[in-house]
């Protein structure tokens, strides 16, 4: 199997960075194809704990090389803040480029994002005030400045100089605020631009050239399906395309470099942020849900809603991603309870929804109707075969399978790279 992406199938946080990790040691080539700073991969490696936000998390190996693509809003401060931390920590680290084509996230990208999400007032997203949506507003815009920009050092500080000055009139006369320190701006990030060289690839040639020598690539996604701005809960989504097609896009691929395509997936449902959800659990079991799975924001510390499985939001998932296989995650968090329920279909004002509305309000409307499974009450961390986990989880996985459509193909049953279960060879 030549190439596999790793997409979220819920609304991030499924553990990708887990299940991306330990594939990552079987790939050539690991590559993000979107977002940017507002991603956090939580990866468990040696018995130490990583927080990665922008860099692929197949940093930790040592012969992977790591790529950053035209697609990634490339925030500078973020990426050398954290290979410095990797670097402190002595942790062994892989090589890592970064696209000429990606746009960069500006310190009033930040600013930006918070007055926008005040504006807001109650309606607003709950961002990760990473200055993810206003970098890719200048992208589509047309104004944003990349990579490639800062290789030409005087020209790179006039055009910044200019965004500035366009970026205060903003601050200044629509949110009335004090405007950014121009000077301090430009020198911070001619610093990065002076950092930054050695990094800088065309990166899409060497993913197409490891591709055509058979390497093994990896197409890690960052978020989940259900934040994509064109498929997920829009307003409620990211700025980016968090599904397989994204992945390609932002790497300067053709879509047919994907062989198979890995829907991460939590053995239950979390969401940060604002946003209708389905199989929300405002209750003790959410509570319990959360404490277990310790369903904190790598990025942002908030605690996550937490609800129970939704199987339209896998259907769909599959659907708008193709994909091949499911890694389910966080199996072990569901070890107390005595009965687990599984979302099959939404019923909306006494109607079967086959699938996943568009509509906010509907969605808002729409009743889970559930299917009540058996818990199995067990530990099940150590577990490392399919056949030493007790029958009730089998079956449940089996429900998670039926309900998404698509087969399980490993589980996860804790952080560590050897609580893994492998059902079938993904890559
Ligand atoms: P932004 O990506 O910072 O603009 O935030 C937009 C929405 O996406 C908010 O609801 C965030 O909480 C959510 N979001 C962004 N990145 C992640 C992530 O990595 N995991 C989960 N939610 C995320």
């Amino acid at each position: 199997m030549p190439s596999l992406a790793i997409v979220g199938s819920q609304w991030g946080d499924e553990g990708k960075g887990k299940i991306i990790d330990y594939l990552a040691g079987k790939a050539d080539m690991i590559v993000r194809g979107q977002g940017g700073s507002n991603a956090g991969h939580t990866v468990v490696s040696g018995g130490k704990k990583y927080a990665l936000h922008l860099i692929p998390s197949g940093i930790l190996n040592r012969d992977s090389v790591n790529i950053i693509g035209n697609g990634v809003a490339f925030d500078p401060q973020g990426f050398f803040a954290e290979l410095e931390a990797l670097a402190r920590d002595g942790a062994p680290m892989g090589a890592i480029f970064v696209s000429d084509r990606a746009h960069i996230v500006f310190p009033y990208h930040k600013t930006l994002d918070a007055l926008y999400e005040k504006e807001r007032g109650g309606e607003d997203i709950g961002t990760t005030l990473k200055g993810i949506g206003p970098c890719y507003m200048d992208k589509i815009e047309r104004s944003g400045l990349r990579v490639c920009d800062m290789l030409d050092i005087d020209d790179f500080r006039g055009k910044l100089e200019a965004q500035i000055d366009r970026k205060n009139r903003v601050i200044e006369r629509l949110f009335g605020e004090e405007p950014l320190d121009k000077r301090d701006i430009t020198e911070t990030c001619v610093e990065y631009a002076r950092r930054i060289r050695p990094y800088v690839r065309d990166t899409a040639v060497m993913v197409y050239e490891a591709a055509k020598a058979g390497k093994k690539i990896l197409f890690e996604g960052a978020q989940g399906a259900l934040l994509d701005i064109d498929l997920g809960t829009y307003p409620y989504v990211t700025s980016s395309h968090p599904t397989s097609g994204g992945f390609t896009t932002g790497a300067g691929v053709g879509p047919g470099l994907v062989s198979e395509v890995l829907g991460v997936t939590k053995a239950y449902t979390t969401r940060v942020g604002k946003g209708p959800f389905v199989t929300e659990l405002e209750n003790e079991i959410g509570d319990k849900i959360r404490e277990i799975g310790q369903e904190y924001g790598a990025t942002t510390g908030r605690p996550r809603r937490c609800g129970w499985f939704d199987g339209v939001v896998a259907r769909y998932s599959a659907r708008v991603n193709n994909v091949t296989g499911i890694a389910l995650t966080l199996l072990d968090v569901l070890g107390s309870f005595d009965t687990i329920e599984i979302c099959l279909r939404y019923e909306l004002n006494g109607e079967k929804l086959e699938h996943f509305p568009a509509r906010l309000g509907d969605l808002a409307a729409c009743r889970p109707v559930y299917k009540t499974l058996k818990g199995w009450n067990a530990d099940i961390s150590r577990v490392r075969t399919w056949e030493d986990l007790p029958e009730e989880t089998k079956e449940y996985i089996l429900a998670v399978e039926d309900a998404a459509g698509v087969p399980v193909k490993i589980v996860s049953v804790g952080p560590g790279r050897e609580q893994t279960i492998v059902r079938e060879e993904v890559f």
